[in-house]
């Protein structure tokens, strides 16, 4: 007998072509929203989930599924999941690393570029019928090639990030890490560790790439922005939740730094309208790994997490492994 999946988020239909060639699957093709309470409801007998940053997974629902044996979720980050829990609960996670680093740093450096060359503001404009005439400071953004890129997280997305801004535009690139590289990967990166205080000071423009969780929430707030240049610019292409958005928004207001570019918010879809009113910030969804072939990427590494795992007893990619040794 053929074990159960749920496909718990619409995906591209050959990788459910795929999961059927191994599993009983039930999809979301539709991609009907599920409260937790109907996501428990679908999971009832299900070995196998397959899941995005969307799904989260905690130890509620855990306790109501105890047939469950994997999530694979198609994504990096999963702080959907409650990893913990799943341990305790025996239950295996896997994510999608390295299939999306490179798509996902060429999106941070476009972000950035949009953001400090004012691309979007200025589109507004053009598309509004308020382009009268050419001016010297119309749209007078900031620099990028030669200054400052400053890097918080430094994991796979942030080395890609500190290369393309070292090696492509001459940058100055710093970063702040709890673990340092190692001074091979160090000078591949063209980058110099330095404190979170010298990296808020310091840096033209700041990068964020580390991982949500409960030491990172807000880990960009009121007193941190203050601490930026006043010509500073922000990406978040890591989560929401790790920005206060209504303090970015107040900054953005009254000119602590000069402007933001975010993928990620607290609460997304929903945007602070505090946001949505400022002019100075590119807004985006949530969509720095999506192109086609990453996408793609990502989803047949989950599938193949789950083919791996419940088919042959061997995933590709887990993050509790310890949960095979049992
Ligand atoms: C990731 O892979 O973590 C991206 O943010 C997509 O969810």
């Amino acid at each position: 007998m053929k074990p159960d999946v749920l496909v718990a988020v619409t995906v591209f239909p050959e990788i459910l072509d795929k999961l059927a060639r191994h599993f009983e699957v039930t999809a979301n093709q539709d991609d009907v929203p599920w409260t937790p309470a109907e996501l428990t409801q679908q999971l009832q007998g299900m070995q196998g989930a397959f899941t995005t940053g969307t799904v989260r997974i905690d130890a509620r629902l855990l306790a109501a599924c105890p047939q469950l044996k994997i999530c694979a979720n198609m994504a990096v980050g999963y702080n959907n999941f409650d990893l913990d829990a799943m341990t305790a609960a025996g239950v295996l996670a896997t994510n999608t690393p390295d299939v999306l680093t490179e798509t996902t740093a060429d999106f941070g450096f476009a972000l950035l570029m949009a953001t400090a060359r004012r691309i979007t503001e200025s589109e507004h404009f053009l598309r509004a019928g308020q382009w009268g005439r050419w001016r010297y400071d119309l749209f007078a953004g900031a620099e990028v090639h030669g200054s400052t890129l400053g890097i918080l997280g430094m994991g796979r997305i942030g080395q890609g990030i500190a290369k393309r801004g070292a090696h492509g535009f001459g940058m100055k690139v710093i970063y702040h890490n709890r673990s340092r590289l190692d001074p091979a990967t160090e000078a591949a990166c063209g980058a110099r560790w330095v404190s979170k205080a010298e990296l808020l000071k310091t840096c033209d423009h700041l990068v964020l790439v580390l991982p949500y969780s409960a030491d990172s929430h807000h880990c960009i707030g009121a007193a941190e922005l203050a601490q930026m240049k006043p010509t500073a610019t922000l990406v978040n292409i890591a989560r929401g939740g790790i920005v206060d958005d209504v303090a970015l928004a107040a900054a953005l207001r009254a000119g602590t730094i000069a402007a933001a570019g975010l993928d990620v918010f607290e609460g997304e879809p929903t945007v602070h309208p505090d946001l949505l009113a400022c002019h100075n910030v590119v807004l985006t969804p949530h969509i720095a790994s999506a192109t086609l072939t990453t996408r793609r990427a990502m989803a047949h590494l989950a599938a193949d997490n789950l083919i791996g795992f419940l088919v042959h007893g061997q995933p590709l990619t887990p993050l509790n492994p310890q949960v095979l040794a049992v």
